[in-house]
């Protein structure tokens, strides 16, 4: 197994490809965004998980999420091994004098049989409307095409979920098909559509150059375009 650099958590800033083993390790795994700290779910975070998680708003747009979400149902999520290739992080935010409190979760597995490695997150309703789940989905994306080495990664989310469907449209996911999934809530099947992103597409993102612009004279202007087609002649 490889271990994690230091310098590992400036790789994804600057869009470098890692190493791209898929058995790094994701035990004690932290990863650090501008305003969260993800990490992995101790017994001690199973109170806070159970104030975020149960709540019919959370569970009625996840397929699997337990409703009532009771004590037992942390213990369970926070002893669930993510598979090799997953990850599950609990989503703590940054504060003041380096506290960090937990908000939501976010993994990503081969749950209910996916074929591709599958996203899934939720946040605590009061914690919504922030950017925080675009924030720790980038991240576990970077992660898992930097140092897992996936090709594709999967997300799927009910076609009522507007908020849901932006967060996986601001990840540069693209939609793949539409399906039906098993929903725990509802006790009933649900319409679900299923997006997709490609290493191709996401390196092609992270790489998007920033726009670099000049001021310069009408006769400056000419110029360039006459050199420019000049050498094109
Ligand atoms: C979906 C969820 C994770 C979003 O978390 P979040 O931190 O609020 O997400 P973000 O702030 O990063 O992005 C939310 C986006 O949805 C948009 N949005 C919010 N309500 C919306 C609505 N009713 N219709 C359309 N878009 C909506 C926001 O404007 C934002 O998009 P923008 O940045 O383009 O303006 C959160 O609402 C949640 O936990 N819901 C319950 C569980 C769930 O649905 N999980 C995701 C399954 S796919």
């Amino acid at each position: 197994m490889s271990e994690v650099r230091d310098s590992d958590q400036y790789e994804s800033l600057i869009g470098e490809a890692g190493d791209r083993a898929i058995h790094r390790p994701t035990k004690g795994l932290v990863i650090e965004t501008q305003r969260l700290i993800l990490r992995a779910p101790k017994a001690e975070d199973a109170m806070a998980i159970v104030l975020l998680a149960d709540n019919a708003a959370v569970a009625r747009n996840l397929v699997g999420m337990p409703h009532p979400y009771r004590i037992e149902h942390a213990f369970e999520w926070i002893d669930e091994d993510p598979g090799e290739g997953g990850q599950k992080h609990l989503i703590c935010l940054k504060g003041a004098n380096g506290t960090a409190t937990p908000i939501g979760a976010v993994t990503l597995d081969f749950r209910r049989g996916a074929r591709i490695p599958t996203l899934g997150c939720w946040f605590g309703e009061v914690h919504w409307g922030r950017g925080f789940a675009t924030e720790a989905c980038h991240a576990v994306i970077d992660y898992a095409f930097l140092h897992q080495g996936h090709d594709k990664l999967s997300f799927t989310c009910r076609v009522t979920n507007q908020p849901g469907r932006r967060v996986i449209e601001k990840c540069g996911f693209q939609l793949a098909a539409q399906e039906l999934g098993n929903a725990r809530y509802q006790g009933a099947v649900v319409p679900v559509d299923r997006f997709q992103i490609e290493r191709r597409t996401w390196e092609s993102l992270r790489a998007w150059e920033p726009l670099r612009l000049h001021r310069r004279t009408e006769d400056e202007i000419g110029g360039l375009t006459t050199r420019g087609l000049a050498v094109a002649e």
